[in-house]
């Protein structure tokens, strides 16, 4: 019997996110996986020499493989130094986290909306003259999209209708990483979730919200099942595979006559809606990738 440690962040505790780790190890034990869960709070490392021995070595020691559920970057890459086969690869995680690193490493892989990073300043010192905007916005046009690099669930997501609003969403976030997009008009309030595994999309969704831009489930968004097209499977597959992900949850943006964008690549996408929507759990693919890789 494979063995595995489903690692995550100790920290966040929703009922969704309770859900998942709940999905999964259901998904590991309907494939004949052991799976335990541990906090990253139980490990610690040092950032030159690598993983600490804590009492968790032993469980460690025993696994066959890391489903590492978490964005602890450090603590993932001391684990692969110490041998262990993360799903995903904490480079891929890092990757997908960031959105800015997630456009640099898609250049030239697959259509993304027009993407401007907007100057980095220091958190202590912020922005005091905003005048760079004037060009954000003659390169993008208004309305543009404004994201800080670390968001997730369409809560760091904003609608910048003009300059002035602009400049303020600009000003309240300053100090963190962020990028402008270009608006996809096309894709307001909509967008696809696929769901890949390996070199496979193993479900897929419409997102769907009437009274907001932002489609996230998390975000009061909708859904239904929608067959995509070969171009958008593609897609996916493609900027999965350029990031190194075993699996991820990958947003596609409708275009204007059929041209689809993406939008964002998620580590660890929730799945508890495109289970309900499809009727895929997707964890029985991933524990067969993931058996399979082993
Ligand atoms: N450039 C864009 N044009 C139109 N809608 C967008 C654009 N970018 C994001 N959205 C909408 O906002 C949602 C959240 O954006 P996303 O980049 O996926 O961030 P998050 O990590 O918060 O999910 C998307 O699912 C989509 O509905
Ligand atoms: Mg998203």
């Amino acid at each position: 019997m494979k063995k595995g440690i489903l690692i995550v962040n100790s920290f966040l505790d929703t009922p969704s996110v309770r859900d998942t780790y709940d999905l999964l190890l259901e998904g590991a034990k309907h494939c004949g996986i052991r799976m335990d869960l541990i906090g990253n709070d139980r490990f610690f490392v040092d950032p030159g020499s690598g993983l600490i021995e804590t009492d968790e070595h032993k469980a460690l020691n025993d696994a066959d493989f890391i489903l590492f559920w978490n964005k602890d970057l450090f603590l993932g890459r001391a684990l692969e130094r110490a041998g262990h086969r993360l799903f995903n690869p904490a480079d891929a995680i890092e990757a997908c986290d960031n959105k800015a690193l997630t456009f640099e490493k898609l250049e030239g892989v697959c259509r993304v909306p027009k993407t401007l990073k907007i100057p980095m300043t220091f958190n202590t010192i912020g922005y005091g003259d905003l005048s760079f905007e004037d060009h954000i916005g003659n390169i993008l046009g208004y309305p543009y999209i404004i994201k800080e690099c670390l968001g997730s669930y369409g809560g760091q997501v904003y609608m910048a209708e003009d300059e002035k609003k602009a400049r303020s969403i600009i000003k309240a976030i300053e100090g963190k990483d962020c990028i402008a997009q270009e608006y996809i008009r096309s894709s307001h309030g909509r967008d696809i979730r696929a769901y890949v595994v390996g070199n496979e999309v193993v479900a897929a969704m419409e997102r769907y919200n009437d009274t907001d831009f932002r489609s996230n489930i998390a975000n009061g968004g909708k859904s239904r099942p929608i067959a995509i097209s070969g171009e958008q499977a593609g897609m996916a597959l493609a900027a999965t595979k350029k990031l190194g992900m075993d699996f991820a949850g990958v947003d596609i943006l409708f275009g204007d006559d059929d041209e689809s964008f993406l939008c964002e690549v998620n580590s660890n996408a929730q799945f508890r809606a495109l289970y309900e929507t499809t009727g895929i759990n997707i964890t029985h693919a991933l524990f067969e990738h993931i058996i399979s890789v082993c």
